[in-house]
């Protein structure tokens, strides 16, 4: 039986994702935003309902008391009040449209100063993480997982490879489109530690739904280790396990789609998996990083994400226990 993705799983980081809930500026500012618009929402409406009260209460009274036409001093009075109401209701309508043109021009200055530039690659349906640097040999390649520097601008550099995709990180900000054949961009920064979760929003096919990443924000320190950890090959296999796991990885189907670093395997259709036991979850942010659900996603993928690009493996118990056994070492 092969575990479906589960719900607490998801849920300890879906309890945090919330565009109300900003890590960075211009999650900020676009929460700002949101609450000023509620706020005089919230204000219009109860204004209006207590008129629409007040209106009908005063109606009542007055026909018991004197039924007849409305007294023209009545009548001038009701041309102020609604004269006034219209007045207010405009002046709020351009508080709103200057609050949503100031957020969307602030939204896009993020200072690029000491920038790092990302390339996420949208595909159907995972995230493909690049870390651009001036020296090819130091560019850094993962999946569904971004880790950055807390309080540096990002430049995220947005492609497509086949559909329209959406990058959406709700606690960083808004959404942003992938789409193929046109190099998007998106400034985000954080400036809180944490594991933030993303979502792809744009209907892409069958598997939209579990098409997740995660942004891991760190300390600046923190965040030059793990990406000097990650400039390093994948690790020599140490046990016999390892080094079996390793021969299969090369000689199996494997190697076709997947790369790792400093081995025969040198796929681009799928994840890089060099230092795949370094990442927090499996499949786009579907399943935990664990040798059961690692085993369960080489042995069936299509029954727990049906329709993505993974064939099923017919393996004997000792070869995916080697496979398991290597892949676990690729810290
Ligand atoms: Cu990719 Cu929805």
């Amino acid at each position: 039986m092969i575990a479906a993705p589960s719900l607490a799983f998801l849920a300890q980081w879906t309890g945090r994702h919330s565009a109300l809930d900003p890590a960075g500026p211009q999650a900020e500012r676009i929460g700002d935003l949101w609450w000023l618009m509620f706020w005089i929402s919230t204000g219009v409406f109860l204004a209006v309902l207590t008129a629409l009260l007040a209106a009908i209460l005063r109606r009542r009274r007055e026909e018991e008391d004197a039924p007849g036409p409305i007294a023209p001093e009545a009548r001038h009075r009701l041309t102020r009040v609604v004269a006034g109401a219209v007045g207010v209701t405009v002046v709020l309508l351009f508080v709103l449209l200057f609050a949503s043109v100031g957020t969307g021009r602030a939204l896009g200055s993020l200072s690029s100063r000491q920038a790092l530039t990302i390339r996420l690659t949208g595909q159907q349906w995972w995230w493909s993480v690049e870390y651009q640097d001036p020296v090819p040999g130091r560019m850094v390649t993962t999946a569904n997982e971004i880790h950055i520097p807390t309080g540096r601008p990002i430049l995220v550099q947005l492609e497509s490879r086949d559909v329209i995709h959406s990058f959406w990180v709700p606690n960083l900000h808004g959404k942003r489109d992938l789409i193929p054949g046109h190099k998007g961009e998106v400034w985000i920064q954080a400036d809180r530690p944490g594991v933030y979760r993303g979502q792809c929003a744009e209907f892409c096919g069958h598997q939209h739904a579990l098409m997740g990443l995660l942004v891991v924000a760190e300390p600046p320190e923190a965040f030059a280790a793990w990406l000097e950890a990650q400039r390093r090959p994948a690790a020599p296999p140490v046990t016999p396990a390892q080094k079996r796991g390793q021969k299969l990885v090369e000689t199996l189907p494997c190697a076709l789609c997947h790369t790792i670093q400093g081995t025969a395997a040198s796929g681009k259709t799928g994840p890089d998996l060099t230092h795949l036991a370094s990442r927090r979850t499996l499949a786009a942010g579907t399943l935990p990083n664990t040798p059961g659900h690692l085993a369960g996603w080489i042995v069936d993928p299509q029954s727990i994400k049906p329709g993505n690009h993974m064939p099923a493996n017919t393996l004997q118990s000792e070869d995916l226990q080697a496979l398991l056994a290597y892949l676990g070492s690729l810290k």
